[in-house]
């Protein structure tokens, strides 16, 4: 992909408006995996047309498996093979720019009779893979990447020979998590996979969904933030419809955007609720941020609301480590919430920010100085001082969430800023810069 297209934006005051974000991304790749190795034919509404999910779509393509849409309302159906009805790929599977799909599917493959091999673009190709690597080899899976842990990754299929382990995640990763189980599903059996720190459980719920047992163990030694989930190999999935609620890592733009104007409100609605995705929400609101939950329901076995926010003075925290791996993706909104707010935001515990799509700590740190606001960065967080927004020209780093958290930023900025490389916000959020023109503010694509 040629990496060109740059975001323009003007300084904003109000914003107003209702937007509905896009379907989860997390939601929206296990549902295309899960429906491809179930048995029947699974119905997904509200699917992320996004490249990263699309990406997920075309590698079960790719081994035979029918798929139709998205429709224009992101209506997608999966024609299911059951556990053993994946084909061998001709040639290299290309993930692009997700992640989520490389790692869950090494923990796919890992269980297959056929030899695969997996690469994307030049962001995915730097991050590590070792981290799934290490406990699929524990499980007997013939599977490597380069010497550095980086992609290709390269599998020799397991001809059914996987074996069950205990895994203690050696950091709090749903990717890894969600890869061990995968694997635990072709596994002989009882595989466990323990947390440090809860992490998103749209596997578990998924797979529940689909009629795989999985089992939950909360409160492990006595720690509420440890948690253990146990799966037995052998059993089936069956398929179902699956209803995917509004990304809530999308919905943060706009949560930030209505609290750092200088007037007006929003409301995002449909926004997935899920206690494990949280975290930004209880950010915001310790920063003083008037966030109002309403209409909560449920919707496809996941909690779902709608969330208005008023322009609002936000203050500098101390944020609680609880909340880093339930506002993962969120830091580089909030870190424009910080750059907003009275006073200092500190952040630490979160060197996981350092090997997403690009080094989030470094890539904001970088980006808030040219703009003028103070920060100090910290190998595993950062100190941000609020202050003024000034102008400049900011490097996204090909990171869609650094571009459309420095787009945002302009409500606030004295003048111009201008966002180089911003091709990957198609990856999560296809329709970013319409719904945020819609509200209030002024971003041209170039
Ligand atoms: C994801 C897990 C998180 C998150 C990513 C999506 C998932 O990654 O950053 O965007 O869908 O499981 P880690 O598990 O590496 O923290």
């Amino acid at each position: 992909m040629s990496q060109s297209l740059s975001f323009t934006t003007q300084p904003g005051n109000a914003v107003s408006g209702d937007v509905t974000v896009p379907g989860d991304k997390s939601c929206s790749h296990r549902s295309i995996m899960f429906g491809s190795l179930a048995n029947g034919t699974t119905h997904i509404k509200g699917f992320l047309p996004g490249q990263d999910c699309l990406a997920t779509m075309n590698t079960f393509k790719a081994m035979g498996i029918k798929i139709e849409g998205p429709d224009e309302n992101q209506n997608v159906t999966v024609y299911g093979k059951g556990l053993q009805g994946l084909t061998a790929p001709q040639g290299l599977l290309d993930i692009g720019n997700s992640g989520t799909s490389i790692r869950l599917l090494s923990g796919i493959l890992a269980g297959q009779s056929f030899p695969t091999k997996m690469a994307g673009d030049s962001s995915l190709n730097k991050r590590p893979m070792g981290r799934v690597i290490t406990p699929l080899k524990l499980m007997g899976a013939n599977i490597s990447a380069n010497d550095d842990g980086t992609p290709p990754v390269v599998c020799e299929g397991s001809e059914g020979k996987l074996t069950a382990i205990d895994y203690l995640l050696p950091m709090a990763s749903a990717q890894v998590k969600s890869c061990v189980l995968l694997a635990g599903i072709y596994a002989d059996g009882i595989t466990t996979v323990t947390e440090p720190g809860i992490t998103r459980d749209h596997t578990e719920r998924m797979l529940t969904a689909f009629g795989y047992p999985v089992t939950v163990e909360k409160n492990i030694d006595g720690d509420e933030q440890k948690t253990r989930v146990l799966i037995e190999g052998g059993h089936e999935l069956t398929a179902c419809d699956i209803q995917i609620p509004g990304d809530i890592s999308s919905a943060t733009f706009f949560l930030v955007a209505g609290l750092i104007a200088k007037s007006g409100e929003i409301t995002v609605r449909n926004v997935g609720m899920n206690p494990t995705r949280i975290g930004a929400i209880n950010i915001l609101k310790a920063m003083s941020g008037n966030l109002l939950i309403t209409n909560e329901r449920m919707a496809g076995g996941e909690p779902v609301a709608d969330i208005v926010v008023k322009a609002s003075k936000l203050q500098g925290i101390d944020i609680n480590d609880r909340d880093v791996p339930l506002a993962i993706d969120e830091f580089p909104a909030i870190f424009i919430a910080a750059a907003c707010a009275t006073g200092t935001t500190r952040l630490r515990n979160a060197e996981e920010l350092r090997v997403k799509e690009s080094d989030r700590i470094q890539a904001m740190a970088d980006g808030l100085e040219i703009l003028g606001v103070d920060c100090t960065v910290f190998e595993d967080g950062i100190d941000i001082i609020g202050g003024t927004i000034g102008t400049g020209t900011i490097n996204s780093h090909d990171d869609h969430r650094i571009a459309m958290s420095f787009a945002i930023a302009s409500l606030r900025s004295t003048g111009s800023i201008t966002i180089l490389d911003c091709d990957n916000v198609a990856t999560s959020f296809p329709n970013f810069v319409s719904l945020a023109n819609e509200v209030g503010l002024s971003i041209t694509q170039n």
